[in-house]
């Protein structure tokens, strides 16, 4: 729902209560300027107007809000968890930079313990931070990869929350790809995720608790123009989140596990670089940082899962396959980056 809404609806909402139901008094004043101008006629119409933009917006909050408790719930198989911030232990991929950094940190402050995986070394702030835990790993380096989870599991125990967010993104069409390059890229993106699962979803399924996020973006369903590798795996992982619930439901029966996937828009960290002097030359909408972890964060604290989209206002962007395809098309044209500078 447009951010307008709650607005529009309290405004127009005022303006026909205040016209029906406020002492004469009060309303003259305001006849007394407007009659002047308008005639009863277009007055009336005016005030029709009001009512049923304020009766429109209000029933489609409703529908939305009920619909939203079914989604929220059907995607936690209507359970409720706990969870002990104090005791959980967050696992997070990528936090040199970017969304796992600042994600990474704000647990960490909050005082919970957090295992970060990256292929380099973290940024000062964490480097030093008692409640953060360093593995420096290429998370395509399988048998890296599989001795760092077995070090993690004897030094901490298992990760009660996996937050799958590394990943890379090359500006580059296809044709001009290398293609070493976009393996490596599905890799990281979307391979590692199965890697991860295969590591430390066995011990949530055993504890029937556990969240597994991991970070989409809005190219699953808005492809890039230049990153077709990177939006192929981002559509992938709706698909292996798709898959990875219905197995957690009907194959390992782990009802409480919780999975999310985050489809964040353009947000300003060292990933988007490239693609920035031409979303800022086209006007197309970015985040900052915060305005991006601060929604992702409150779903962990939530103890919930869900599809979250970022701006939640986008919302209707995960369904926009199932639109007339002119109207698919032309909502890809607007969102298009691309100005004709490619490298
Ligand atoms: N920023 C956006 O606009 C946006 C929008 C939608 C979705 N996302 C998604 O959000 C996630 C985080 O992106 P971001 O914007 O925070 O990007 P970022 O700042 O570039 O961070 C990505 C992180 O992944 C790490 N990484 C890359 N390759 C790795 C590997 N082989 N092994 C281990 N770690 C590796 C990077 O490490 P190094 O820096 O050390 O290489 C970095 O810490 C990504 O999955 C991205 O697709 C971002």
């Amino acid at each position: 729902m447009p951010k307008i809404s709650t607005p529009l609806a309290l405004l127009t909402g005022s303006i026909y209560a205040f016209s029906k139901f406020a002492p004469l008094h009060l309303r003259q004043p305001a006849l007394n300027i407007l009659t002047p101008h308008l005639s009863d006629k277009v007055l009336s119409r005016l005030l029709l107007l009001c009512a049923s933009t304020f009766a429109i917006t209000t029933a489609a909050k409703a529908i939305l809000g009920v619909s939203g408790w079914f989604s929220r719930n059907s995607e936690n198989n209507w359970v409720e968890d706990n969870y002990e911030w104090d005791s959980e232990l967050v696992l997070i991929t990528g936090a040199s930079s970017g969304f796992g950094e600042k994600i990474a940190a704000k647990l960490a402050t909050r005082g919970t313990k957090v295992v970060t995986v990256d292929k380099n070394a973290l940024g000062p702030q964490l480097q030093t931070h008692k409640n953060v835990h360093h593995y420096q790993v290429d998370i395509t380096d399988w048998e890296a990869l599989a001795s760092a989870a077995d070090q993690i599991k004897a030094e901490h125990g298992d990760p009660t929350v996996l937050i799958l967010n590394a990943g890379i993104c090359h500006k580059t069409p296809i044709l001009n790809k290398d293609f070493s390059k976009v393996r490596t890229l599905i890799d990281i993106n979307l391979t590692s995720h199965f890697a991860m699962l295969q590591h430390f979803l066995p011990a949530m399924v055993k504890n029937n608790h556990g969240h597994i996020m991991s970070l989409g973006s809005l190219s699953s369903y808005i492809p890039i123009p230049g990153a077709a590798d990177y939006s192929a795996t981002k559509s992938g992982l709706c698909a292996l989140h798709e898959a990875l619930r219905l197995e957690l439901r009907h194959i390992y029966k782990a009802n409480r596990v919780r999975t999310s996937l985050v489809h964040p828009l353009w947000t300003h960290t060292p990933l988007i670089k490239d693609f920035e002097p031409d979303l800022k030359e086209l006007g197309l909408p970015t985040l900052q940082l915060d305005e991006t972890i601060d929604p992702i964060v409150g779903q962990l604290y939530s103890g919930y899962g869900g599809t979250l989209v970022v701006p939640n206002h986008l919302g209707f962007a995960t369904g926009i396959r199932g639109w007339p395809h002119w109207l698919q098309e032309g909502l890809r044209n607007a969102f298009n980056p691309y100005t004709g500078k490619y490298t």
